[in-house]
């Protein structure tokens, strides 16, 4: 049985796009950024969906490009005394939540997530308590306190599994916050969810019906999507996961031409893995004005170099605008269910390992 809370919409803070650097400034920053790295024996961690020049940065610098399951795991097991988190908030929420001795910088705290944004503590707590015979598994994208109050925490990389395992035990599931992606496992595990309604203002934008228009165009084309798109679009799919499942389905799909439904910075990775594959965005509802995200997070986009050097250069007594300050009772308590993830990811891993 499905089930779901409802919410009221709420009305998203869209951040404004970064001015675009001339070239002798990205230039300057860049040399800056790596002298910084070293000197303050730092690392630069960054999410798929930063800008290409972000992710060429942080792969040039010894730092790490990935999904969120994995940036967190880098940032954890990495030497360097400092992290640089280009990605939205919850990544280096979840770094500080993991690494609490290191410190954890961020270009700016206000990149956020419209699923961060969706799911307020109180109203989660509040909507979990009325459930008390429910195991609460939330999405990695939620505030440290949202993950506080979970059992469980999940990325798209590994919430099928986790879902699957609890299903076998005769767990009922609260789900939150996206909407999507709980629909896309339930129906996937049969398991007994609760929704929480939120969504992600990206992929919640993919069209089926655009999607249909596109596939006319380039009818041998394979369709890739996140599981955080509506339904209609993941039905069309030859392959739904999260940002690194994509990457591997791009290598082992034999197609030539790839559709792909997430946001497009991921196509910075992807074209390194299939140089020879034509990668085709997936069509949004609208375009220019009516169109909220076009296939780039908004918050995602506030990573530039700029905003890297600013959190090289502040001053450690005043950078409030870039340090990640984790409660201590709520980072222990987050700690709890994150480690739960990372153990049963570790588990299958293991398991896939001794069943070769
Ligand atoms: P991943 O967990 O796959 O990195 O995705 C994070 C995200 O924000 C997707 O929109
Ligand atoms: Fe959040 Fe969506 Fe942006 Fe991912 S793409 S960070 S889910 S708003």
């Amino acid at each position: 049985m499905t089930d779901a809370l409802r919410i009221a919409p709420i009305d998203y803070p869209f951040p404004e796009k970064p001015a675009s650097l001339s070239a002798e400034r990205s230039a300057f920053l860049t040399q800056e950024i790596k002298r910084l790295l070293v000197e303050k024996n730092a690392t630069l961690v960054a999410h798929y969906y930063t800008d290409p020049e972000i992710q060429a940065l942080a792969e040039a610098t010894g730092g790490c490009v990935s999904d969120s399951l994995e940036m967190a795991r880098f940032g954890r097991d990495c030497a360097a005394e400092t992290l640089i988190v280009a990605g939205v908030k919850f990544m280096g929420e979840t770094s500080k939540i993991l690494s609490p001795e290191k410190t954890v910088l961020m270009p700016t705290l206000e990149a956020t997530c419209s699923l961060d944004l969706g799911c307020p503590e109180k109203e989660f707590s509040d909507f979990c308590d009325t459930h008390p015979d429910h195991t609460v598994v939330v999405y990695a994208n939620t505030s440290a306190a949202v993950k506080a109050r979970a059992d469980w925490i999940v990325t798209s990389s590994i919430a099928l599994e986790i879902v699957e395992h609890l299903d076998s035990e005769g767990h009922k599931i609260i789900w939150g916050p996206d909407r999507h992606l709980g629909s896309y496992i339930a129906k996937e595990t049969g398991a007994d969810m609760l929704m929480w309604q939120g969504e992600c203002i990206v992929h919640d934008e993919f069209s089926s019906k655009a999607l249909k228009d596109l596939q006319h165009v380039y009818p041998d084309a394979a369709i890739l999507v996140h599981p955080e798109s509506p339904a209609s679009v993941v039905e069309m799919a030859d392959a739904v996961g999260s940002t690194s499942q994509l990457i591997n389905a791009a290598k082992s799909l034999p197609n030539k031409q790839l559709i792909v439904a997430t946001d497009r910075g991921i196509f910075y990775k992807m074209q390194q893995q299939v140089p020879d594959k034509e990668l085709l965005e997936a069509p949004t509802g609208g375009n220019g004005a009516t169109c909220k995200s076009c296939a780039h997070c908004p918050w995602m986009a506030m990573n530039g170099l700029e905003s890297i050097y600013k959190a090289l250069t502040c001053d450690a007594g005043d950078n409030s605008l870039h340090n990640i300050e984790v409660d201590e009772s709520v980072r222990e308590g987050a700690l709890i269910s994150l480690n739960r993830m990372l153990d049963f990811s570790a588990q299958l891993k293991a398991n896939a390992n001794t069943s070769v």
